[in-house]
């Protein structure tokens, strides 16, 4: 799988405690919306698919006859999807390195493209949603469904994660993406050219101790170790010693036995 060049700089990387987190994502927790939509026989193009967890289910929902393509602009995390896909003996998905920006597929080959978690990190979401439609066959549904940062809020109050949401969302768009996405899919969408838009929110909460201690564990290993904590100090953004400072902060946030994080999701659903 050769890599194309992807338009922006993809801020998380794909570290093991990202993948962590996506590899925990399933098709109910991530793509309720979308499931009345979805038959038996229909093609579908998961774009961005990551380790391939939330494909493998729409592939189980519209298989055995139902074609799946899943691509993402890394290929080093569609190596991984390979190893999931094959672990669930899942025959009706192929994968393949591609940008959302120029999708190497015929107009209308697809009834359902998707694409999860994925406008927040490209260069021009409006350009990316026009290729999504243009692969859309009549009749056919885009549906895309991205967190809004903004919308994150926990207790009890840490001020150091305030200061981890301020310096993600600021790398994010240097990186040339837009963190706070969800409130702005319906925008894209009418910018894009949909006729018919179903725009909806749903929410990730993380209250109860394995929960707590799950997502805050991941933020503070994503800190020590991953292209965030590096990033945010090589641009200047943070002092060398603040990724280290923000992680133990997510550890007392997770430790806190009233702890309480959530955020919210745009989706949409667009026709036309
Ligand atoms: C947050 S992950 C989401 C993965 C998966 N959809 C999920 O929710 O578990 C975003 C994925 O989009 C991919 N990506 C980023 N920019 C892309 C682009 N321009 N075209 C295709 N994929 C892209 C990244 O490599 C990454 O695997």
């Amino acid at each position: 799988m050769s890599a194309p060049q992807p338009s922006t700089v993809y801020t998380h990387g794909h570290q093991e405690a990202v993948l962590r987190s996506h590899r925990s994502r399933t098709a109910a927790d991530s793509a309720a919306y979308l499931l009345p939509e979805l038959r038996p026989g229909q093609a579908l193009l998961d774009i961005g698919c990551g380790p391939g967890t939330i494909t493998a289910d729409l592939a189980a929902l519209v298989g055995p006859s139902g074609r799946v393509v899943a691509v993402d602009a890394s290929a080093e995390v569609l190596e991984q999807a390979a190893g999931h896909l094959a672990g669930r003996g899942l025959a009706n998905v192929v994968l393949e390195c591609a940008d959302v920006h120029r999708l190497p597929y015929r107009d209308g080959e697809f009834d359902v493209v998707h694409a999860h978690q994925v406008l927040q990190h490209v260069a021009d979401p409006v350009a990316a949603l026009r290729e999504m439609r243009r692969v859309t066959a009549p009749g056919g549904v885009v549906a895309v469904r991205d967190v809004d940062y903004a919308s994150m809020t926990w207790f009890p109050e840490v001020p150091a994660l305030d200061r981890w949401l301020e310096l993600y969302r600021r790398t994010a768009r240097a990186n040339g993406g837009e963190p706070d996405a969800g409130r702005r899919l319906l925008s894209w969408a009418r910018a894009a050219g949909f006729a018919e838009i179903t725009a909806s929110a749903t929410t990730w909460t993380y209250a109860t101790p394995e929960r707590r201690d799950w997502w805050g564990g991941m933020w503070a290993d994503r800190m020590t170790g991953t292209a965030l904590g590096r990033t945010v100090v090589e641009r200047g953004f943070a002092e060398p010693d603040e990724p280290g400072r923000i992680a133990a902060a997510w550890r007392e946030w997770s430790a806190a036995g009233d702890g309480w994080f959530s955020m919210l999701h745009g989706e949409i659903l667009a026709r036309g």
